[in-house]
């Protein structure tokens, strides 16, 4: 069966004044038509790279050294410029954490959801304008007829998201990357963005790839997560199983460090100090496993060489020594 995307031994280096930054390093991983998967991490592991190279956004001094990045059946990393441009206009959106950035402060939003609708579609402007209230109407913005009116500024954080969102949608794609979308916003407007998201999938059929630093921000929204480690995947799951068991000691301390609500303060403290020590320095890696000089669980054979991805059950694979018993991939 063939994924809607697929990702195969991706590799994106940096050459760096300080050395070379491998910020995606040999990532493999797929999305199927209507799923969402998240892929998480702490900052700087290589998600936002990762996604960059999937749209081929990669400028120097950073370049995709290897990998295959299939979508739909096509092959993009040797796609031309031409032609990638077509698929980010048509097939693949991004929405980012800020859409400040990527909103223009002297039109409405109604005249940005409209422009970016005629990029698609032979509209009147009058046309342009009903479509981009129904538009509004989708990501569920409140009263659309007077918010058309609005510039982005008027807007909460949350609503500038659903407008980004809109946006991202004019051009009916197959894939939405989010890139921390909820990362600045409130906890319940975060879950209301996620849940819209959710909807669109369904409605839509729309497969997003979720991109998050937060573990909780997850746990109910998507099918499947892969866990990021400096520039690896170490971890890929089925939520609830990662959940329920996670196998990686990262993963375990990664979700140790989710907080619960009604946590007491001595939970707070002890949740906060789980994952000991910090991430290492990206030009100079640690041999063997990356996440050793961390791991609670450290045996010497961690740190003699590169560690496999081994296959701990059909959906389930896992980066570490512990599970060398089973096949690695
Ligand atoms: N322009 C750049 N030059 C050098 N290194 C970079 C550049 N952009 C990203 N990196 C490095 O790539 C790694 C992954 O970055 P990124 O994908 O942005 O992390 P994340 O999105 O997970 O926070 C980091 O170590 C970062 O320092
Ligand atoms: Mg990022």
């Amino acid at each position: 069966m063939s994924h809607l995307l697929s990702v195969h031994g991706l590799k994106t280096y940096f050459e760096t004044r300080a050395g070379l930054v491998k910020a995606v390093d040999d990532v493999s991983f797929h999305i199927d038509k209507g799923e969402m998967v998240g892929l998480v991490g702490e900052s700087g592991c290589g998600k936002s790279i990762t996604a960059l190279s999937v749209m081929r956004l990669i400028s120097p001094p950073g370049k995709i050294i290897r990998g295959s990045v299939e979508f739909n059946g096509e092959e993009l990393t040797d796609a031309s410029p031409e032609r990638m441009r077509k698929v980010r206009g048509n097939d693949i959106a991004m929405i980012f954490q800020d859409p400040m950035t990527s909103l223009n402060p002297v039109f409405t939003v109604g005249e940005q959801i409209s422009e970016a609708l005629r990029l698609h579609r032979k509209l009147s402007r009058k046309e342009a304008e009903q479509e981009a209230i129904e538009a509004m109407r989708e990501v569920a913005i409140p009263s659309p007829e007077r918010r058309i009116k609005d510039y982005p500024h008027q807007l909460s954080g949350g609503m500038r998201q659903r407008v980004m969102i809109a946006m991202a949608l004019a051009c009916d794609p197959d894939l939405l990357i989010a890139d921390e979308p909820t990362t600045a916003l409130d906890v319940t407007i975060q879950a209301q963005i996620l849940e819209l998201l959710n909807g669109l999938r369904e409605s839509r059929e729309l497969a997003v790839l979720l991109i998050t630093h937060d573990l909780g921000v997850v746990a109910e929204t998507v099918d499947r997560l892969c866990v990021m480690y400096t520039g690896k995947i170490v971890e890929e799951s089925p939520v609830t199983e990662l959940f329920e068991e996670p196998k990686h000691p990262y993963t375990r301390g990664l979700l140790k460090s989710v907080p619960r609500l009604n946590e007491t303060r001595e939970e707070k403290a002890m949740r906060l100090n789980t994952i000991e020590g910090v991430v290492p320095n990206p030009t100079a890696l640690p041999p063997g496993c990356h996440f050793a000089p961390r791991c609670p669980l450290k045996e010497p054979r961690c740190e003699e060489g590169e560690i496999p991805l081994y296959r701990v059950s059909e959906n389930r694979s896992v980066r570490c020594v512990l599970y060398d018993e089973f096949e690695s991939e």
